[in-house]
């Protein structure tokens, strides 16, 4: 999908002295739904992650602490997001191929995905993917 797809979603955030709260409801704040979340935490300084795209998999990704950069790609052009703020997310369709690193000590990474967890669902290639997109262009 073109990166035009991807998008930043403000998400609620409930203020107040004892602190902040925010919350997500499928269908509302993002466009699909949830199957399962998972979390990256405890990331050793300077590592990278991801490194691929997924053939049907949407996701949202959220700086639940701290930050991080999400550097996505769809095959034609990049662009890179510095993720910061818990009330913020990044909505990635499917087939972007994404890199996460610059995490700083401590961060959350928490993802939100609309199925369950498939390997088959993978391109872990970069020149597949690449194959793949212009396969799909010239159809
Ligand atoms: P991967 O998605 O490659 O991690 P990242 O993109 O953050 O670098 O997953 C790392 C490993 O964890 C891989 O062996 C697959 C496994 N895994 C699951 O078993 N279930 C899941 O929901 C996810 C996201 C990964």
């Amino acid at each position: 999908m073109p990166l035009e797809d991807c998008r930043t979603i403000e998400l609620p955030k409930i203020q107040s002295s004892k602190g902040n709260l925010t919350f997500i409801e499928q269908n509302r704040h993002i466009p699909f739904e949830i199957k399962r979340i998972y979390y990256l935490y405890d990331i050793p300084g300077g590592e990278v992650r991801g490194s691929h795209a997924h053939k049907s998999l949407q996701q949202f990704f959220i700086a639940a602490s701290g930050s991080f950069d999400l550097i996505l790609d769809d095959g034609y052009n990049k662009q890179r997001y510095h993720l910061n703020r818990s009330y913020y997310g990044i909505y990635l369709p499917s087939m972007i191929w994404r890199v996460l690193d610059n995490f700083s000590s401590g961060s959350v990474c928490i993802v939100l995905a609309s199925d369950y967890y498939d390997e088959y669902d993978y391109i872990r290639d970069y020149d597949e993917f690449l194959a793949r997109v212009i396969y799909r262009d010239n159809v």
